[in-house]
């Protein structure tokens, strides 16, 4: 019951637990503070959205901790982000949905539009979603008993290796009835010898099994074929397709695989029969019900463009698409309302899903969604345009930031790549000046000023290149960028 404040400790240390662990209750204890300035670790700015996010997400929690009767009342906190192209929309869904550990989707709202309307239903979302969380749990349930396999797979690997010797119950029966027979008790007397060598080279060999000394060696194995299921294509344009085929799949899994022979090396054969042995330690069956369980009480769906499918109340009106477009809304209703979806795995309640969805809102509005929608996405954040400031910290603080990872990527060859800060601040500027002057992409120019500085870099190493330290300053940015940001025309093409 109690939102265990003694473990605050945990909480702060959890970013590193992140990347590997299973602590999803202690993800999920993360304070509204906590979640912002972990998102502060990848996104510059933006305080609103990350604000809203933090309470949406805690909100949660608390709804979690409510009586019963009340429970069931507590709607989501569904937001609209709203904001220019490329200032981390997107990015701030996916870093929350991360570090919450939730099962995440992003969907593109208008894609729901095309082919005249029955491009994909909008329930494939909620699909997508249980596939997510499914696959997710998996991965977590495995690291659980990856010993475990791997102990059993060693068993497997040696059993091929050196097959064991019956312990023959038989002739220790026949022993016992004819006692005084000694060639009988001889013959025992061979048998136990043998069973004795075999067990020590057994366990020699498992010496050398684990020391690694025996991974290039062939053997032969079996091997499950592919799923029959595999091999089936389901056609047709319609979502109930794809789940009869998720269907189908799902009732040729059930039927016995082809095994045949293969000679692999014993690397190779560890790594196929530890997949086996985790797929038994497995129980799909609590997988899928906890799977269920994480989309119902923490599920993340994230649909983009949502302003494609707002139609704008100033436009001549009467289009075609507007009437698909408002029909699209009509069928996402209920789904952020909350319903049930048939997914392969089951009934899903998406009454507690959060829903965040963003737009540039440049021609049509948040007004100009359906009333019963805009009702459902009671929150409205606006991202701000960035400036030359949140570039040049957008391009040195994140723990991804694009000068850390080309700096990894060079360091992979041998060559440290640093920037002097007069050359970081003057590619902020010309970011901003080009967003400026042909088209605010926002941090994404980031992205295209960097391959364009560094592609001789990129290019010339390893052979045309023989220092192991370049430094970037600024005089070779404005060298090599200057002439392209003057020219208008130039910039369109390559920036
Ligand atoms: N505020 C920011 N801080 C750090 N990185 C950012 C920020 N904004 C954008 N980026 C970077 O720019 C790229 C694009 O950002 P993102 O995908 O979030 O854009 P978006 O707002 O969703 O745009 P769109 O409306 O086009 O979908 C990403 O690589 C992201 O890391
Ligand atoms: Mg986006």
């Amino acid at each position: 019951m109690e939102i265990t404040k003694k473990s605050e400790g945990d909480v702060l240390a959890l970013p590193e637990a992140n990347s590997g662990g299973h602590s999803s209750i202690a993800a999920s204890n993360l304070t509204p503070n906590q979640i912002v300035s972990l998102l502060d670790k990848y996104i510059i700015g933006q305080k609103d959205a990350k604000k809203s996010v933090a309470i949406a997400l805690r909100n949660r929690l608390r709804r979690q901790h409510v009586s019963d009767d009340l429970r069931d009342e507590i709607m989501p906190n569904n937001i609209i982000m709203i904001g220019p192209t490329g200032v981390g929309k997107t990015e701030i869904a996916r870093r929350l949905a991360k570090l919450a550990r939730a099962p995440f989707v992003k969907v593109e709202a208008s894609k729901f539009t095309e082919v005249g309307y029955v491009g994909r239903d909008v329930e494939s979302m909620i699909r997508d979603l249980v596939d997510q969380s499914v696959a997710m749990v998996r991965s977590e349930r495995s690291e659980d008993v990856r010993e475990k396999a791997a102990l059993l797979v060693e068993e497997r690997l040696l059993d091929i290796l050196l097959p064991p010797l019956a312990t023959s119950r038989n002739s220790r029966n026949s022993e016992a009835t004819s006692d005084d027979d000694s060639s009988e008790s001889a013959v025992a007397d061979e048998h136990d010898k043998s069973l004795e060598v075999n067990r020590r080279s057994r366990k020699k060999m498992l010496e050398r099994l684990r020391n690694g000394k025996l991974e290039d060696r062939l053997i032969e194995m079996d091997t499950t074929g592919d799923n029959p299921g595999g091999m089936m294509q389901i056609f047709g344009p319609l979502g109930q397709m794809e789940e009869i085929g998720g269907i189908m799949q799902d009732l040729m899994s059930g039927l016995p695989r082809k095994r045949k022979k293969r000679r692999v090396s014993i690397a190779e054969a560890r790594k196929l029969l530890e997949q086996e042995e985790v797929q038994k330690l497995i129980d799909m069956d609590s997988v899928v019900k906890e799977a269920i369980n994480k989309v119902e009480q923490s599920g993340i769906v994230f649909i983009d463009e949502i302003d494609k499918i707002a139609a704008p109340s100033s436009g001549s009106g009467g289009k075609g698409p507007d009437v698909s477009r408002e029909g699209v809304q009509r069928d996402l209703l209920p789904i952020v309302e909350g319903s049930n979806v048939a997914t392969k795995h089951g009934m899903v309640k998406t009454d507690h899903v959060l829903f965040i969805a963003s737009g540039a809102f440049h021609v049509a509005k948040p007004s100009d969604l359906i009333p019963e929608l805009q009702g459902r996405f009671p929150i409205r954040v606006e991202l701000k345009s960035l400036t030359e400031e949140d570039f040049y910290l957008i391009l040195t603080q994140p723990d991804n930031a694009l000068i850390k990872q080309y700096s990894a990527l060079l360091r992979t060859e041998g060559v440290d790549l640093t920037f002097s800060d007069g050359a970081i601040r003057e590619i902020a500027k010309i970011a901003a000046r080009v967003n400026e002057s042909v088209e605010n992409i926002g941090a994404r120019r980031l992205h295209t000023i960097m391959t364009n500085l560094l592609e001789e870099l990129m290019f010339n190493i390893p052979e045309n290149f023989s220092d192991e330290h370049v430094e970037i300053d600024e005089v070779m940015v404005k060298e090599k960028l200057n002439h392209v940001v003057a020219d208008r025309d130039l910039s369109q093409y390559i920036l």
